[in-house]
């Protein structure tokens, strides 16, 4: 099958395990920089393409494709996902919907989502009034408290507060700053530990356990935290999956807490760094997502023919 693959850098790890896994399973992928391609939409019909880096050389008409798999990094969010709707839109199949990436990139939006269903996940609060925060803070539970931006990713953009006081002059500068933040309830039993699990497929593929560096309580791997694999419980299986299902998403790395009432999705990431949970646990998760890329191509002929 012909695969493109939306990355800004071929050469990130995630981008070229893909590409290989791509490659050694018999299938072209064309990697595809988001931002190059220029969308046009006229009366009666669209059109996209990828216009060349040397003057005089024709653009490249995006057409063809069987499936589209996105790893749109947070600085691109828009503009990746109005490529990718175009690709739906033309009938292509996606490793994650346009639409799907978009509810799970807004925190509160995601937790919403989850929290129609029996799902876990920490007491949350959206508020944007000075006059309010007293009531906000008691609402998830008093403090400590955890403030995050809406739309934070590797752990930028998530704080935590000892007191009312320190909420408040936090949020004076990140409101100031035009930030919507959620306030969340500290879930201090998790210490500085998470558990991140990668669903691809409606299964769960890998987990394993994060722990932030000693002093520091967010356990990203990019805030100098450790990954080490895990069996995970059926618990923390089943809501993993479960959260990714409701989400709609093909893939997605869930992070979630192990708290006294068991465990508690915070997150849920809709293009998830491998390098870190496959050198965790030693699975090779990039053929398990063109496995899955196969499989809805394979649906697809069936409904089709
Ligand atoms: N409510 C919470 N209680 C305790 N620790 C938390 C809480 N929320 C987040 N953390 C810690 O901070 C990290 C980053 O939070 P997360 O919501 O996943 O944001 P990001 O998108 O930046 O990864 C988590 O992996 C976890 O270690
Ligand atoms: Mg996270």
């Amino acid at each position: 099958m012909r695969i493109a693959l939306l990355s800004r850098n071929p050469r990130l790890y995630s981008s070229s395990k893909l590409i290989e896994a791509a490659r050694a399973r018999g299938h072209e992928i064309d990697v595809i920089d988001p931002i190059r391609c220029v969308l046009v939409v006229s009366r009666g019909g669209h059109r996209m393409f990828e216009s060349s880096e040397r003057a005089g050389k024709s653009p490249r008409d995006l057409v063809g494709y069987d499936v589209v798999i996105p790893r749109i990094g947070a600085s691109i969010t828009d503009y990746g996902l109005a490529v990718l709707a175009h690709f739906e839109r033309a009938g292509v199949r996606t490793v994650n919907s346009a639409q799907a990436i978009a509810s799970s990139r807004d925190k509160l939006r995601a937790l919403q989502r989850l929290s129609a269903h029996d799902i876990g996940i920490p007491r949350t609060a959206l508020a944007r009034d000075p006059r309010s925060v007293r009531d906000a803070i008691a609402a998830v539970g008093g403090t400590p408290v955890i403030i995050k931006l809406l739309q934070g990713t590797q752990g930028v953009g998530v704080m935590i507060a000892d007191s009312v006081e320190a909420v408040e002059s936090m949020l004076d500068t990140l409101w100031g700053l035009g930030q919507n933040i959620i306030l969340q309830e500290f879930i201090s039993e998790s210490r500085g530990q998470d558990i991140r699990a990668l669903v691809v497929g409606g299964k769960l593929v890998a987990a394993m356990e994060r722990r932030a560096r000693e002093g520091e309580f967010r356990s990203n791997l990019h805030r100098g935290g450790a990954g080490t694999r895990i069996e995970p419980s059926a618990e923390v299986t089943h809501a993993a999956i479960e959260s990714t299902r409701i989400m709609g998403l093909d893939v997605a790395g869930v992070d979630l807490l192990a708290s006294n009432e068991g465990p508690r999705v915070i997150e849920i990431n809709s293009s998830p760094g491998l390098r870190g949970i496959e050198a965790a646990s030693g699975i090779d998760i990039a053929t398990r997502i063109i496995g899955h890329a196969e499989s809805l191509v394979a649906e697809r002929s069936v409904h089709t023919h």
